[in-house]
């Protein structure tokens, strides 16, 4: 199985394989920085199990030194002695509570980070087949999961042991033989716990897959509002909401029902154990070989005997779940990240090498061409591990510093698979790719994202304002805004530069983010422009504005755009045409038209009459 395939279908593949000891290691391994708080934590956990055990055992000193004997000497200073143990527990609790929750909160920030930040670094494949729901899930119930285990399983878990094994000892110390009464149930109650545990387990995982199942089909439904409803699918898109809601309805109640035999059973063992005790007991203290109070103390006990045992089950679920939950954050986390993935460059270290093509007027300079596709054979990575077809093949091309080169060609041909392999978004199969001389393999990646602008088709701009938009691109703003074009519309709005964009840019109209993206994409003033040109049509006023803010980017500044508007194939100094993966033709606007070939016949097609 490929490494696509895993993931995909992870949900489904992580069994219930109990203790995983190199999972447990690795998630024990976060809490290392936190020895301080740990230590408070066993801390209060020790000394609370200490005064939860001191009770019954002082309830025994004054059944038997006072009540029984008819002494009121030393009384009050027991039940002091009692309420004060009492306060213990319930104060050493609170610091064993809060330190584990503070422990927990660190722990899960620390995990999140890491997760968003090597989220940012997978590369684009990995995204082409994780449905982003899923990757919803992984950033929120996982985390989650685990947070729970740490802030109520790990330690309270700890605790619990702690209070079983203190509770027998001390059991086993005031009376062997009763102890044993007091464990006779405990076979068949471990017994009773596996087997529903089993169920209760199964059920589960089945419950968070049908939850995994939801978020993604809320994720997808809800980006795709509008096409639902501009082709009235919203009763399909309901029901099929619908089955998924009940699929996961029926499946909780399924767990509910078994956590409600379960807990009503746990309940009638450790009754069973009662009574076997009251009757043990009872003719141990008839025969004078217990005392009175022994047999109150010895059923005190036995509650919190039996109460871990009755969270023992749940706590085992907490620790199932996250440990599911960490080995899916965990395989995340070891997820290849883009191959050489260079220094991230600072700030001022990108423009330094940078070409001014701002006002560079078809300057052109000898030495190697600035983007040279040698051969190039390539097909996308695929989740089911077969090899489709090649979607380029051998592709050669060289554009000089400087030019435009203008991709076309019928939709499916390749063109934006061109520019995503320039960018290094996916490995090629077979051939070269240069920038000015250098492949692009071995250029840091980092280095090679600063060289290159890209403006995608579908141009997507941050919530934020249309200043924090371009700002993302680079630091040269101004010029950047002014030049797009973007400056015009702004300047109208009182708001100006700082005007809020909405979700996706959702409040700009098509034209006015196309303007953003591209001012975006000079802002760092670029080496090398990508371009992929939005098919979407705007209103001839827009067109003109963003074809006359096209005409200024691109020339004299080394750009590739993939171009679907006249003017752009018009001004372009060479012209790719592509089909089916191939290069069939490349030369200017006229030599193409001459030999009537594959661009003419496009050409007629798309721009006849016009
Ligand atoms: N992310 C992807 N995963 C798998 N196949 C893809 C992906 N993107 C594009 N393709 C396929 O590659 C071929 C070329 O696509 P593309 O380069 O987008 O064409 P164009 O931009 O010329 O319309 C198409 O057959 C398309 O189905
Ligand atoms: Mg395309």
């Amino acid at each position: 199985m490929s490494n696509g395939t895993e993931f995909y279908f992870y949900e489904d593949r992580v069994e219930a394989r109990g203790m995983d000891i190199r999972l447990l290691r690795r998630l024990l391994s976060y809490l290392v920085p936190h020895k301080g708080l740990i230590a408070l934590a066993l801390a209060g956990l020790l000394l609370g199990t200490a005064c939860q055990l001191a009770g019954p055992y002082i309830l025994k000193l004054v059944i038997d030194r006072n009540v029984t004997p008819r002494v009121l000497d030393g009384m009050a200073g027991r039940i002091l002695l009692y309420l004060a143990a009492l306060a213990g527990a319930m104060g050493f609790l609170y610091l064993q509570m809060f330190s584990v929750s503070l422990i927990g909160q660190r722990v899960i920030l620390h995990i999140r980070t890491e997760m968003f930040g090597r989220l940012q670094r997978l590369p684009v494949s990995f995204f082409d087949r994780t449905p982003t729901g899923r990757l919803m899930t992984r950033l929120t119930s996982d985390v989650e999961a685990l947070q729970e285990l740490i802030s109520s399983g790990l330690v309270s878990t700890v605790g619990d042991v702690a209070l079983l094994a203190g509770t027998a000892s001390v059991l086993l110390w005031m009376d062997a033989r009763l102890a044993l009464v007091v464990f006779a149930v405990l076979p068949a109650l471990v017994l009773f716990v596996e087997l529903l545990k089993r169920f209760i387990r199964e059920a589960n995982r089945e419950k968070r897959r049908k939850l995994a199942r939801i978020n993604a089909y809320l994720q997808e439904h809800v980006s795709g509002v509008a096409v639902v409803k501009a082709f009235v699918q919203e009763e399909k898109s309901v029901r099929g909401f619908d089955a998924r809601n009940e699929e996961y309805c029926a499946e909780s109640i399924r767990l509910t029902n078994f956590y409600s035999v379960y807990f009503p059973g746990v309940e009638l063992f450790a009754s069973v154990a009662v009574a076997l005790l009251l009757w043990q007991g009872g003719i141990r203290v008839i025969a004078g070989a217990v005392t009175f109070g022994t047999l109150v103390a010895f059923l005190e006990y036995a509650q919190k005997f039996y109460n871990p045992i009755k969270d023992m089950s749940d706590k085992y679920n907490i620790l199932q779940a996250a440990l599911a939950s960490s080995e899916r954050i965990f395989h995340i986390l070891d997820m290849e990240v883009s191959p050489e993935y260079g220094p991230v460059p600072s700030g001022g270290e990108e423009d330094a090498g940078a070409v001014d093509a701002w006002g560079a007027g078809g300057a052109r300079r000898a030495g190697p061409p600035a983007i040279e596709f040698r051969d190039v054979w390539f097909s996308y990575p695929k989740g089911g591990g077969e090899e489709r077809g090649m979607v380029l093949r051998g592709v050669s091309f060289a554009l000089l510093e400087g030019e435009t080169g203008a991709i076309v060609g019928a939709t499916g041909a390749g063109k934006t698979t061109i520019l995503n392999l320039l960018c290094r978004f996916y490995e090629i199969s077979r051939g070269e790719i240069r920038l000015f001389g250098r492949d692009v393999r071995e250029i840091p990646r980092g280095e090679l994202r600063g060289m290159i602008s890209l403006v995608l088709q579908d141009p997507f701009l941050f919530s934020g304002t249309i200043r924090e938009n371009v700002e993302a691109g680079g630091a040269a703003i101004d010029r950047a805004v002014e030049v797009a074009g973007v400056a015009r519309f702004s300047a109208a709005w009182d708001g100006g530069l700082i005007t809020q964009v909405g979700e996706r840019g959702g409040r700009l109209s098509v034209g006015q983010r196309q303007l953003v993206s591209f001012a975006r994409a000079l802002a760092r003033d670029p080496k090398i422009l990508i371009l992929d040109e939005a098919t979407s049509s705007v209103d001839p006023v827009t067109e003109h504005e963003l074809q006359s803010a096209l005409a200024k980017i691109l020339s004299g500044r080394t750009s590739l755009v993939v171009a679907h508007r006249l003017s752009t194939i018009l001004s372009a100094d060479r012209i790719i045409v592509m089909h089916r993966g191939k290069v069939r033709e490349t030369g200017t606007h006229q030599e193409l038209l001459a030999a009537r070939g594959i661009y003419h016949r496009l050409f007629t097609l798309q721009f006849a009459g016009r």
